[in-house]
């Protein structure tokens, strides 16, 4: 991730020091950005001179001390709460006093971090997606100790980078990693009942809810192992709330290093990358994409509910970080947020499960008959 940060940076025309602890990697890295950037290039989408120049405006380093100088550090070390509180506490002897310092960590409390600092007014969340220059969503956290003028510095500074930023409370996930979640976790619980195969799950939500990929298919995309710690350290942090609850089915596959795409084999098998389908027919249910994004936009609309994040910062944040085809917020408004309220209502009644309680934000809009963009 930090490579694609600092080409990222230094294509936006700021002076960037990369530091890395392990030369080889430092210079692969460097070699890698390089090799990024003149390909821009070759694709006409930057010109030549702007190339050289980006590339000129990196500065490699070992040393911590060579940010001196720097008036934004991102931290993108390996995700270990320790390593980066001692790193922010080194790099924050370095810096100048109105230096802002970010981490890109993907579920630690920023609160946290910034809580070992002495200065811990100037640490906020930039939470990049990958690959860093291709997606466009960054998801901007500040601590509870944060300044709020530094909130907006960060937001300016993102939409110069040619990025959609949006505000996240400090909550385990943010936006896109917490709201996302019943895309994998109710595909899942769908099939371990046995009520749809694999194929038919992800054919009924790309073809009927026109998601790119299915969710079989994007778990082994991303990885089980990923995606399924992902899950876990949701469910952990919000206190083992059912509605995160993994699955034994993709812990299995994660464990047995059936890990997806990358592994050849996962749910699917992959021949040269491709995943093998073994179903000739599909059969798929409009009741199992309703099932699931009846979930998913509760789950958005419990993120509104908890003040996580605004209305348009969510659908903002499945559309640009997840790609999905809309804002779940909208999709619920033409669906009908009644409809919705009834989904999960059933399915509470069926399981008897805290997993399928519906949000309250859901039920209220639902009993004013009104809707997400005209309440
Ligand atoms: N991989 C993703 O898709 C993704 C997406 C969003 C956020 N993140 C977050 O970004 C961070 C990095 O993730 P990653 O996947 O790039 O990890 P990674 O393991 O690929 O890279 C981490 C790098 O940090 C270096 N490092 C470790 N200690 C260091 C130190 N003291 N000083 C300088 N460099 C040091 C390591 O040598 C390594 O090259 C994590 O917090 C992760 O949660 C990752």
């Amino acid at each position: 991730m930090g490579r694609g940060i600092a080409q990222q940076a230094s294509v936006s025309g700021h002076e960037v020091v990369l530091v890395e602890i392990q030369e080889k990697t430092l210079n692969e890295a460097f070699a890698f950005i390089q090799k990024m950037i003149n390909r821009f290039a070759e694709k006409g989408k930057m010109d030549n001179t702007e190339a050289v120049a980006s590339i000129g405006r990196i500065y490699c380093s070992t040393y911590l001390s060579s940010l001196e100088k720097c008036d934004l550090v991102i931290e993108a070390v390996v995700e270990n709460l320790e390593l980066k509180k001692s790193i922010f506490n080194k790099v924050e002897s370095i810096v100048s006093a109105d230096c802002i310092l970010a981490s890109n960590t993907s579920s630690l409390s920023i609160t946290n971090i910034a809580g070992s600092l002495r200065h811990p007014e100037r640490m906020i969340g930039i939470h990049f997606f990958n690959p860093v220059p291709l997606m466009k969503l960054v998801e901007i956290i500040p601590a509870i100790q944060t300044k709020s003028e530094y909130v907006e510095d960060c937001k300016s500074m993102m939409v110069g980078w040619g990025k959609y930023p949006v505000v996240a409370k400090d909550t385990p996930g943010f936006i896109v990693n917490k709201v996302a979640r019943p895309f994998y976790s109710e595909a899942l619980r769908i099939y371990d009942e046995g009520i749809a195969s694999i194929e038919d799950i992800d054919h009924a939500m790309t073809d009927l809810g026109g998601f790119r990929m299915g969710p079989f298919t994007l778990m082994d995309y991303i990885g089980n192992d990923v995606n399924y710690a992902v899950t876990e350290s949701v469910f952990e942090a919000f206190y083992y709330d059912p509605r995160y609850k993994p699955s034994f089915t993709q812990k299995r596959l994660s464990e047995a290093g059936w890990l997806g795409r990358k592994s050849g084999r996962g749910y699917y098998t992959y021949v040269d990358g491709k995943p093998q389908k073994t179903q000739e027919e599909f059969h798929y249910q409009k009741s199992t994409f309703q099932r699931i994004l009846a979930m998913l936009i509760n789950e958005a609309a419990d993120t509104m509910h908890m003040g996580i994040a605004s209305r348009d910062d969510i659908d903002l944040a499945v559309t640009k970080g997840v790609n999905y085809p809309k804002g779940l917020l909208q999709w619920a408004d033409e669906i009908g947020v009644g409809l919705v309220v009834n989904q999960l209502d059933e399915l509470y009644h069926h399981y008897r499960e805290d997993r399928y309680r519906c949000s309250g934000l859901l039920r209220t809009i639902a009993e004013r008959q009104s809707t997400f963009y005209d309440a």
